[in-house]
């Protein structure tokens, strides 16, 4: 399926997901919605929502120590590192200089944003593979990280959800890889407003139904664009991952390229049962994480699958509202990356739809200047167990809290703030993550 391997590769990835989350059977019945709509007609269970302390920057960051801790030595490579992030912290600084400063990345190190919705970390994956192919000693660091924010009891809230996805990007020759891509993709752009975020608000403006047929659209177009370029000489892989704003749009997404591609449609129920559900148990657990949403369905194939997948083919469909879709193919190589997501999963804590609200309210209230001196002491923003805290923002600048890292246990050791403020004190703890994976509390998996 894969006509020409290209240089750069996926290597490994981690995940990091906000502490709290809300059961969306609770949500709905806030709402005064029938639980089932949001179970089975948006496909979602729990959404997981950022509380003080967490924003694009530590979630991305997290994510990206996750990656690197794996195996010493990667950080010292790493000479680009990509933010995908369509919920920037700043209208300027990025939030990859944040990630850069906070895991004190080489200071030779190329380091940007990409903002487009939820196409923001494929952009930034396909620059990182060509920059590798240069630099093939080197690592290329790709962070899609996003809080999905909509007004409350709007028909988009049981769609938010917040979270990150690091992927390292290296060598073919010179890394041990998970997944290798195909030098083909299949491009669709529109100038449409199917979801924005204008830029003095939080939450985002979106025209629900006319998004999914943008969305829909936008995957033929690029898969007939794929299609060309192979001169339809072969058929797409089966294994395929969708980009998956609520789980039951890859189920749309699945059924309307079998109908086009003009399959038996008897057939679309169980092929999407047996080739795409499997791959989407943690996006319905964590809801929406715009752009590192398809890549939260390939961190999750991963765990459910492991060294099975080696030699399989995949397809991918990205889309990012306003819009560009792109549809491209991998092939999972000998390497099987382990991001721990159940354990993280299981990590959070869960609470009932009033705390949810308190918590969001509280999480935005450090967006303004001069929350860090209300907020600095409290106890529960220094909860060492988490790498970065935000800590709120003082003379226009955001304060982090980092947990110094011990890169060989995975101990945080110390903490000290990101400027010149004096050091809080806190005391050693044990790495929280260190258990492996039940396998068992995952559904289905892909035969
Ligand atoms: P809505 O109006 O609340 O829901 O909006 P609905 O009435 O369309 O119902 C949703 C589904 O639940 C339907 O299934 C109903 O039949 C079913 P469908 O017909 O679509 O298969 N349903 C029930 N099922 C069982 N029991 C019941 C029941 N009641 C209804 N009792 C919508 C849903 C997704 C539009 C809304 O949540 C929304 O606006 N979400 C945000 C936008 C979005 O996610 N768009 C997706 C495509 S655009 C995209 O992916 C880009 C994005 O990620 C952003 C970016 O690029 O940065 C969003």
């Amino acid at each position: 399926m894969v006509k020409k391997e290209a240089d750069g590769a996926i290597v490994d990835l981690g995940v990091a997901f906000p502490r709290y989350f809300v059961k969306h059977d609770a949500l709905a019945a806030a709402r005064d919605v029938d639980p089932a709509k949001f179970r089975f007609g948006l496909g979602c269970e729990e959404m997981t929502f950022c509380g003080p302390g967490e924003d694009t920057v530590t979630l991305a960051a997290t994510a990206a120590w996750n990656v690197l801790r794996q195996k010493t030595g990667r950080l010292e490579r790493v000479g680009l590192c990509i933010v995908g992030t369509e919920s920037g912290v700043d209208g300027s600084k990025s939030v990859a200089s944040h990630v850069h400063g906070l895991l004190r990345l080489p200071p030779t190190c190329r380091v940007f944003d990409i903002q487009h919705a939820c196409y923001g970390a494929t952009a930034g994956i396909q620059m990182a593979r060509a920059w590798v192919s240069r630099h093939p000693s080197q690592l290329a660091l790709v962070i899609a990280s996003d809080i999905a924010r909509y007004e409350r009891y709007s028909a988009g809230e049981p769609t938010q959800g917040a979270g990150a996805v690091a992927l390292l990007i290296g060598s073919t020759e010179t890394e041990d890889i998970c997944l290798t891509f195909s030098n083909i993709s299949g491009m669709h752009a529109s100038d449409v407003y199917d979801f924005w975020r204008p830029t003095y608000q939080k939450t985002a403006v979106v025209r629900g139904k006319f998004s999914i047929s943008c969305y829909l659209e936008g995957m033929v177009a690029a898969y007939e664009h794929y299609m060309e370029q192979i001169q339809h000489e072969e058929s797409t892989p089966t294994l395929q991952l969708f980009h998956a704003p609520f789980p039951h749009m890859a189920r749309k997404a699945h059924r309307r390229l079998w109908e086009h591609r003009g399959l038996d449609p008897e057939t679309w129920e169980p092929a999407y049962t047996r080739w795409v559900a499997p791959s989407l148990w943690a996006n319905r657990r964590i809801g929406n994480i715009y752009t590192g949403s398809v890549y939260l369905s390939l961190a999750a194939l991963f765990e459910l699958e492991g060294e099975a997948l080696q030699d399989r083919d995949v397809a991918l469909f990205s889309y990012g509202s306003g819009s560009c879709s792109e549809y491209f193919t991998g092939r999972f190589g000998a390497h099987t990356a382990t991001p721990r997501i159940l354990e993280h999963l299981n990590a959070r804590e869960e609470v009932d739809v009033e705390q949810y609200e308190l918590l969001s309210e509280r999480s935005l209230a450090l967006e303004s200047n001069g929350s860090f001196a209300a907020t600095s002491l409290q106890s529960e923003l220094t909860d060492v167990e988490r790498p970065f805290i935000f800590l709120g923002i003082r003379d226009h600048e955001r304060v982090y809290l980092q947990n110094e890292a011990d890169w060989q246990s995975g101990c945080f050791v110390a903490a000290r703030l990101q400027t010149s403020e004096s050091i809080p004190t806190v005391p050693v703890v044990e790495p929280a993550l260190t258990s492996s994976v039940q396998h068992s509390q995952l559904d289905g998996a892909i035969s």
